[in-house]
Order: structure tokens, then sequence, then C-alpha cells
């Protein structure tokens, strides 16, 4: 595995890459890395030539200065394991190089509804932070595909609608939520919860399992109502579940006005806040 901490660098290897024709593959994330991470890797090494991830903690996206503090970072680990899964290249840039002293950023996109509730409503100015350094990244990679995870839905659909506004060729990929055995999805924040929360933390996935039985015998405002209550535990507070239509992500009242319903939910586990989702609904 290659490994480049310039843009030059990286670029230069990437044209000479292209020029030969190679297609290329992206896996933007910001390290420690878990078997969730992996899955997008291997989609990526099958659906392109050269696979190439990167590894950026990336300042603008983080609303809370402790929350950047606290962001688990396991270099050395991640490097072995992504060489491991055989991945063509890494690039890990320091801050400057994505943000170049006197670098012009572009001005914000709108991204109308979809920025708005959730996460959006939660952490202000998280998706004008990742949206800002994921567009700086594409510019850098210029990949052909770029493979990200359900697991952070709305991420998932701001970069859609943000791929769609620029008129980028990139294909953007969905890959699917990698969970542990209990069914606590895979997260670099799980590694911050104590023994008691992690035990505590699967709760969440049977939340959003009991909604989805729910689907076909309530309304959706009762389903988020009784996921909410199961929610709340000693040590665990939910922030929000919500039903929302998976293109637009407004709320949904009734599910058969929609093709693709998913729940989505934030709940604090102590301090460690975990996001999670499930499709509830999906019509082909
Ligand atoms: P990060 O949280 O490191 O996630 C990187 C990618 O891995 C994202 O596309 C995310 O959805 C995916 N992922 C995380 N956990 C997963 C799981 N359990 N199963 C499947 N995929 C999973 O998301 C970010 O980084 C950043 O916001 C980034 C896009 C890199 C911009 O800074």
């Amino acid at each position: 595995m290659l490994l480049f901490k310039k843009v030059k660098e990286l670029q230069a290897y990437l044209a000479n890459q292209t020029a030969k024709g190679k297609t290329v593959g992206f896996v933007p994330t910001m390290g420690a890395l878990h078997q969730g991470h992996l899955t997008l890797f291997q989609k990526c090494l099958t659906q392109s030539d050269v696979c190439v991830g990167s590894i950026f903690v990336n300042p603008t996206q983080f609303n809370d200065s402790t929350d950047l503090f606290k962001y688990p970072r396991t270099p050395g680990k991640d490097i072995e394991m992504l060489s491991g899964a055989g991945c063509h290249v890494l690039f890990m840039p320091p801050v400057e190089e994505v943000y170049p002293p006197g670098h012009a950023t572009p001005d914000p996109l709108d991204f109308g509804y979809l920025d708005q509730p959730m996460e959006g409503a939660h952490r202000p100015g998280h998706f004008q932070g990742m949206a800002q350094v994921v567009r700086r990244l594409l510019d850098i990679v210029q990949p052909d595909t770029l493979f990200m995870g359900q697991k952070d839905y709305q991420q998932f659909a701001i970069v859609q609608e943000m791929l769609r506004q620029l008129e980028v060729r990139t294909k953007l990929v969905m890959c699917p939520i990698v969970r542990e055995e209990d069914g606590l999805a895979m997260s670099s924040r799980n590694m911050l919860l104590s023994e008691e929360q992690r035990l505590l933390a699967p709760k969440i996935y049977q939340a959003l399992q009991a909604a989805r039985k729910m689907v076909h015998s309530h309304f959706s405002r009762e389903i988020e109502q009784a996921a909410l209550d199961r929610l709340r535990e000693p040590g665990m507070e939910p922030e929000y579940f919500a039903i929302v239509d998976g293109i637009t992500l407004r709320p949904v009242d009734l599910f058969e006005d929609v093709r693709l319903a998913v729940a989505c939910t934030a709940v604090k586990v102590g301090a460690v806040r975990l996001i999670d989702n499930m499709i509830l609904k999906e019509d082909s």
C-alpha cells in the first residue's frame, strides 16, 4: 500500500494511473477503523482498479471541540488493517494540506431541507463541514466511484445532493450497516463506551427492530413514541427517533404515502453519542 501525505504527490500518482485507463474508487474516513469501514474498502476493491482511502479527522465538521479532542485516533492499527485488506493507496494529510492557508473555500451549498432535521438540528454546522471536506477530497482524488455507508444515512443523502448540484461524474455507492453480534452498529465511537455502557448500547438496535415490526399495525408517530419510551433508560438518553422519507428526509405521516421509509436515531449512552438507522419500508 502506498501512503501519501501531500496532495501533489497523490495527484501525480493518480494521474499516472488514470492515464493508463485505470478506474479510481475512493473511501473517505476519519480513521479508528473497524470492520464496517473495511466492507467499504472491500466493495471499492471489487469495483475499481485503484482503491484509494483517506484518513482525516476533519475539524470543520465537529461542532463540539471536546468531541474533536476525544475522537479516537489509531493510525498505526489503521494502516495495518488497510494494507492487510489490500487497499492500494492511503491518503493521510495534515490539516494544512486539506485547508492550505489562503486557499479560497467555495461558497457553501444549499441542501434545502436535507441538512435541517435530525443530525442537522442537533449538530449545527456539522453537515456544512462534512460537505466542505468531502468536496475538497473529491476535488483532490477525482474518483470514478465514491463509497459511503448507510450508517450515516443523512450524510449519504447530503453527499448525493452535493454530487447532483456540482454535476460531477463520480458515482456514489451506498454500503450496508455492519453490526456487532449483538446488533450494535459498528462505530469508531464504540471504543469510548465503558463496559456497562457497551451492554446498554444494543438497545438502540432493538428499538429499531421493534419499530420495523410495528410498521403494518401502527402510525409512524406511535412508533416513534414507543421507541423513545424504550430508549429512555438510566444511563441512556435518546436525542431523536424519527421516521422519515428516505429520499426527502421529511417526516413520514402515512407509510402508504412513501416508497422508502427510514427510522433514524441518535442516542446518548453516557457521554457517547451514537447514531443508527434502519429501513422500515422499501417498495421496489
Ligand atoms: P467515518 O465516521 O470514519 O466513516 C467513514 C465511512 O464509513 C462513512 O461512509 C460511514 O458511513 C461508514 N461507516 C461507518 N460505520 C459503518 C458501519 N458500521 N457499517 C458500514 N459503514 C460504516 O463519515 C465520516 O467518517 C466522515 O464524515 C467523512 C465522510 C470521512 C468526512 O469527514
